[in-house]
């Protein structure tokens, strides 16, 4: 039987955790504390410090005991265990033991001890403790700020994942690799695939190697072998790049797959691609889903966002595995929900893509203004202060991140090429957005501001001079606050082109959960986003909402004048542009459409309708004498 082991400093709730956890699994709890000797309770008694001598008879009579535990019921047992020393002879020789490692910062944990009765400690003492803890970088890690029920929850489907028949990974990239490592951390049994191609001979053997249970994890470079190593009905986890990939290890693995077997697509794959694959794969009864997956390569280890769509029953089935994986929201709920049929989960993933590449692009464009007047450390600072503010996100803080970074002395920033590149899902949300006549106007003036970038050679030979006005003085606040109503409008018109595309394609997206889904563990994730998923709850025309219509109207002035400086500077700033157009046409009631449809009057008889008037009612305009041949 297994053993499970919760370490962790004092007020980590070792002892309530452990307690629950070993009821609900029916096997007895152990407090380490109850196994010292005697002249170590004699000393603690005298208030004297224990020394790692006195330590080592405890930890040895634990390692005996234990070997009992596992020989017999297993069990849960409780010890700080705050040193690799301790954990190393505690573990002495015994295999099925499971570290559970209680995580919090000081200020969670000197806060909980302040609420609980009868158990104060001073703070120098928690410090020490905070100071001694050798985090293991093995084991389960638990975030102790959710509730012990959530977190005895989470633990007992980790405990239950060792029970489920093992799932395939395809494709040992960069986010092969974190998904199957961040399965394998959840208890699940694991087999991996990669192809053996010039330069990828070591890719599984070293993958293989790498991990401590060879019980847990197979690999192979046959994928004859890896579809015999999986039970049926098979879950495949497929990790290769979108595009013609899919589609050739799909036609590898066509002679084993059987009825029933799960095939889910990890990639960023076109949604109508994945409408096609789920459409010709489920006439052979394969089940097949398209699967979002964002986060990059340590939001696939730690807890990506994760966007499933395709056949439910199929979802179903791997359903416990993406739950597991999956990012935790604020209140502890995995960050992955059932998005909807077809390619649904990746055209939710193209659309958070789309945002992605315009708030990517607002943030080089305060860059490119703040560069004007700012050296890199003030920039920092304010950029840090917005952060702690209600514009906190990921994405501000790789920013950051980026900004202060150095090497030799110098910012590596100044030394990267200003030609952004793109793997296809920023451009693919623009035409999604016109498709379905949807003003997504940021997503797509950011696309077009990459494309723009990359024509380095024709910027450089039609440079031009001078820089228009140079500017002594920029409103920081100012920036802040335009900077705050672009990324609002962005967002804005993100969900409305899965509104639209829900309506299209009978999708019934659901836009608040899709907002939960990415609070965390993917690239967009930010306090606004944290907002959006009550107001998106209320309706999906935001721009209706009173609250965020007013928090615009506030910010509109900073918004266009941020504009108008940038203009008068020659600063190239797209993307909030777009955005202050956006909001200008959305909020015109009487626009200047009238003339475009008597244009295509004059010129096509396209007729038009009439002010006031029925929209079943068209008419035409004799314009001109012309009369047609
Ligand atoms: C994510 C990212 C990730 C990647 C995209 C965009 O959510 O983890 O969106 O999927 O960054 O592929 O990449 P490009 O900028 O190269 O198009």
């Amino acid at each position: 039987m297994r053993v499970y082991v919760i370490i962790g400093v004092s007020g980590s709730g070792k002892t309530t955790i452990g307690t629950t956890l070993a009821n609900v699994l029916g096997i007895p709890f152990y407090d380490a504390d109850d196994f010292h000797p005697e002249a170590n309770i004699l000393k603690m008694s005298e208030g004297q410090p224990l020394r790692d001598a006195d330590r080592k008879p405890w930890l040895m009579t634990l390692n005996a005991e234990m070997g009992n535990w596992i020989e017999g019921k297993g069990g849960v047992l409780a010890c700080s265990a705050l040193k690799e020393s301790y954990r190393l002879l505690l573990a002495n020789g015994h295999r099925a033991i499971q570290w559970i490692v209680l995580e919090g910062s000081y200020d969670t944990i000197y806060e909980r001890m302040q609420q609980r009765q009868g158990h104060f400690m001073p703070p120098e003492l928690l410090r020490s403790q905070f100071a001694d803890f050798e985090r293991p970088n093995y084991g389960w890690h638990v975030e102790v700020r959710h509730s012990p029920q959530a977190i005895v929850e989470e633990l007992v489907n980790r405990i239950k994942a060792f029970a489920e028949p093992a799932i395939g990974l395809i494709g040992l990239g960069v986010m092969g690799k974190s998904l199957a490592r961040n399965m394998l951390d959840k208890g699940f049994n694991v087999v991996v695939y990669n192809r053996d191609s010039p330069g990828e001979e070591d890719v599984v053997s070293t993958f293989v190697s790498g991990w401590e249970s060879d019980e847990q994890l197979s690999g192979t470079t046959s994928i004859a072998h890896f579809m015999a190593l999986l039970p049926s009905p098979r879950r495949i986890l497929c990790m290769v790049p979108a595009g013609g990939a899919v589609d050739s290890v799909l036609a590898q693995i066509a002679p084993w797959l059987e009825a029933g077997d799960v095939f889910m697509d990890g990639g960023n794959a076109h949604y109508r691609d994945t409408n096609r694959r789920e459409k010709e794969w489920q006439k052979k009864g394969i089940r097949y889903l398209g699967l979002g997956v964002s986060g990059g390569e340590e939001g696939a280890l730690r807890g990506p966002s994760l966007m499933p769509g395709g056949d439910y029953e199929g979802y179903k089935m791997v359903e416990p595995v993406l739950l597991a994986i999956a990012a935790r929201d604020k209140v502890g709920a995995p960050c992955c929900s059932y998005i909807g049929r077809d390619g649904a989960g990746h055209f939710v993933k193209m659309i958070h893509n789309g945002i992605e590449y315009a708030e990517m692009q607002l943030l080089a464009e305060v860059y490119a203004l703040l560069r004007t007047v700012l050296p890199y450390p003030k920039m920092v600072a304010i950029l840090e202060g917005w952060q702690s503010r209600s514009l906190g996100g990921f994405l501000l803080e790789s920013t950051i991140t980026i900004l202060k970074h150095q090497e030799n002395g110098s910012y590596v920033l100044d030394d990267i090429l200003d030609k952004a590149g793109s793997k296809g899902t920023g451009s693919w949300s623009a035409q999604a957005a016109l498709e379905l006549g949807v003003p997504a106007t940021m997503l797509t003036a950011a696309m077009y501001a990459r494309s723009i970038s990359s024509r380095l050679t024709e910027r450089l030979r039609n440079e031009h001079h001078p820089r228009g006005t140079p500017v002594e003085h920029m409103d920081i606040d100012m920036v802040e606050s335009a900077f705050q109503m672009a990324r609002i409008l962005n967002h804005i018109q993100g969900f409305s082109v899965l509104a639209a595309a829900s309506e299209a394609y009978g999708w019934s997206l659901n836009l608040s959960e899709i907002a939960r889904v990415w609070t965390n563990g993917c690239i967009i994730r930010s306090e606004l986003m944290e907002a959006l998923v009550e107001v998106l709850q209320a309706g999906s025309d935001i721009l209706a909402n009173p609250f965020w219509r007013s928090k615009l109207q506030e910010t509109e002035e900073a918004l266009a004048a941020t504009i108008h400086q940038a203009l008068r500077q020659r600063i190239h700033l797209p993307v909030h542009s777009a955005g202050w157009q956006y909001w200008l046409g959305m909020t015109t009631g009487q626009s200047s459409a009238n003339m475009i449809q008597a244009q295509r009057d004059l010129f096509g008889a396209h007729r038009y309708q009439k002010r006031g008037g029925s929209p079943n009612q068209t008419f035409h305009t004799k314009w001109t004498s012309y009369h047609g041949l």
